[in-house]
């Protein structure tokens, strides 16, 4: 009984550790259509071992303030593919830089990037997906 919580606890703070963050852009950043942007993902540093396998970008278009969760639509597509952090600067965690295009059909009006990451965490490889996301504003 107490072996099993005490796993379940440690699962979580794992699931937990592993999970990235949205660095950049910041919250309510104005973005113009058709301009490139550096969306930053960093991986806070942990202690357990993890294996990358991929992470997705997309910006969403809000209808009236109403976004999607990033769980459900992801808008359109700005980045699938390999998830790679490194330490760059000491002040930061382990983070990688993506240049996304703002697709020109985007008006102005509230968008939502979102962002699906997928890892295998631990000796067991137990597969973890962790969605994120960032309210930005089209101009
Ligand atoms: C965006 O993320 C925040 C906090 O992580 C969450 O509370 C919110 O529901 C998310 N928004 C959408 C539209 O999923
Ligand atoms: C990542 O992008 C940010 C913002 O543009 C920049 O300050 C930083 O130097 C970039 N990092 C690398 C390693 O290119």
């Amino acid at each position: 009984m107490f072996g099993s919580r005490l796993f379940v606890a440690f699962v979580a703070r794992t699931a937990l550790a592993q999970s990235v963050q949205i660095g950049l852009p910041d919250a309510g950043t104005v973005l113009n259509p058709g301009e490139d942007y550096t969306v930053q993902i960093q991986c806070p540093d942990s202690l357990t071992s993890s294996q990358e396998v991929a992470l997705v970008i997309g910006i969403q278009q809000c209808q009236n303030g109403h976004c999607f969760p990033p769980d459900e639509t992801l808008g359109n597509l700005l980045y699938s593919g390999s998830f790679n952090p490194q330490f760059h600067e000491p002040s930061l965690p382990p983070y990688q830089n993506f240049t996304v295009h703002i697709p020109d059909t985007m008006s102005s009006e509230s968008a939502l990037v979102g962002v699906a990451h997928f890892a295998l965490v631990g000796d067991s490889f137990a597969p973890l997906i962790d969605y994120h996301n960032q309210s930005v504003s089209i101009a």
